[in-house]
């Protein structure tokens, strides 16, 4: 399948936006030095990173041409054999039967400036939860259910942010990318710690060695297609949404994998708050230097930028600016994969629908064809 791809001409408007920001261009030419292996899921610690300006948008350039190599010496990963299924691991431990894991580090990836808080979480299974990227997890937290008295929490399930080998590229460690829910009382608009979400804040607050009960792995929906290489997989979340395309990418661009080389295309569009709530930022623009043809990358800022009508300019608006693109891929065979925020679907199936009426198509035919073809996966929440 024929990917648009962005070679010299796309390598090049980077190098433009990077040039007028210099701490940002220091800090890409820097992360070559990295080793993915001193610090995996981050090229740099979190104060250094959120020290680093980030330009308000890193728009991919509309070009054509080949596909090209994925660069760059890739990570060893073990054990081999998490290769070898022929079918995902579903359900392996129950609610009734959780695995009881260890906290192996809890890190605050989002800047202060960000609304809110999100913690990328890894989580020691010692091997025993094999998972596959895009599965997730569910997590029981400790304390009893204040709607059944006497029994425990209800599961609460989060996207594995890792590929099954885990950051320690092992295969023993599962990470999450979890978002604080803090409550704020409508009227004083103040915090009530009484009844902020039970579970994320469990997981936010808990410390290395803690133990934590999941279960799982979950979901089949978003599940990375593999068959083809040469696919094209465009990627949109809203917030932690992003967790599965960390794994995907870090599989298809940072691990050294018994598979064909993914020589495809993968397009992530990520909307957050504002620069400080960017998740994996140095992480997904080291994988733009290094394969600026088989990667891009497009921002939606919503209380930095506006769209062209002047409102927040959301992960749809991003889409529609590039809809001509999007919807040839689809046309061609895509995958699109939407994760994140439940509110985010009615405004995507507003601007698709919109951009299809533009263009003489029927979405709700497009849509019923992507649905049948597989090419369409969404988990919301
Ligand atoms: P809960 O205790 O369940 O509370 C839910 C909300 O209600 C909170 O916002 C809380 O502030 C509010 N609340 C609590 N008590 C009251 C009250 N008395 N009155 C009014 N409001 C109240 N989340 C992530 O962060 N990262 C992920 O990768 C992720 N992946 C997911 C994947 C799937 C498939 C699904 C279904 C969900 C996913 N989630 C993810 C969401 C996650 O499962 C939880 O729903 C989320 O963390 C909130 O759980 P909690 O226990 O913290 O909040
Ligand atoms: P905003 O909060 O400025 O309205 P969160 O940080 O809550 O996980 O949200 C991630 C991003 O998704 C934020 O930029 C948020 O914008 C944005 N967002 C909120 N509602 C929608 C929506 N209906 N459609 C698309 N994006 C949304």
């Amino acid at each position: 399948m024929a990917a648009i791809q962005c070679g010299v001409a796309f390598q090049g408007s980077v190098a433009a936006s990077l040039n007028s920001d210099t701490s940002l261009h220091k800090s890409i030419f820097k992360s070559k030095k990295i080793s993915y292996t001193e610090k995996p899921w981050m090229s740099f610690s979190p104060m250094e990173l959120k020290t680093k300006k980030t330009p308000s948008r890193y728009q991919s350039a509309i070009c054509m041409s080949t596909p090209q190599a994925v660069g760059s010496a890739k990570v060893s990963v073990s054990p081999l054999h998490l290769e070898d299924a022929k079918e995902p691991p579903l359900n392996t431990y129950k609610p009734k039967e959780p695995y009881t894991a260890t906290i192996v580090s809890v890190e605050r990836v989002v800047g202060p400036k960000a609304p809110g808080e999100t913690c990328h979480i890894v989580i020691d299974h010692g091997g025993n939860v094999p998972y596959w990227e895009g599965q997730s997890y569910g997590v029981i937290p400790p304390g009893e259910n204040p709607k059944k008295p006497g029994a425990p929490h209800n599961v609460r399930l989060y996207s594995i942010a890792s590929t099954r080998y885990g950051d320690s590229f092992d295969g023993k460690t599962a990470s999450l990318c979890v978002r604080r829910a803090v409550y704020y009382d409508p009227e004083t608009g103040k915090e009530d710690p009484s009844k902020n979400g039970v579970c994320s804040n469990f997981l936010c607050d808990s410390k290395p060695g803690d133990k934590v009960k999941i279960t799982g792995p979950a979901g089949k929906i978003m599940l990375l297609p593999e068959e083809n290489p040469n696919a094209t997989h465009i990627m949109i979340a809203t917030g932690t949404g992003v967790a599965p395309y960390r794994g995907y990418l870090r599989r298809m661009f940072m691990e050294s994998i018994p598979k064909p080389k993914f020589t495809g295309l993968a397009w992530l569009f990520l909307g957050v708050a504002n620069k400080d709530a960017l998740l994996y930022d140095e992480e997904f623009r080291k994988y733009l230097e290094d394969n600026p043809g088989n990667f891009r990358y497009d921002i939606a800022l919503s209380r930095e930028e506006k769209n062209r009508n002047g409102g927040k300019m959301y992960v749809q608006d991003k889409i529609e600016e590039y809809s001509d693109e999007v919807f040839k891929l689809l046309d061609e065979g895509a995958h699109i994969y939407f994760c994140g925020l439940k509110g985010m679907m009615p405004g995507i199936q507003d601007t698709l629908k919109r951009v299809a009426e533009g263009r003489g198509e029927k979405w709700e035919d497009k849509l019923s064809k992507l649905k049948k073809n597989k090419q369409w996966h969404v988990e919301v929440y």
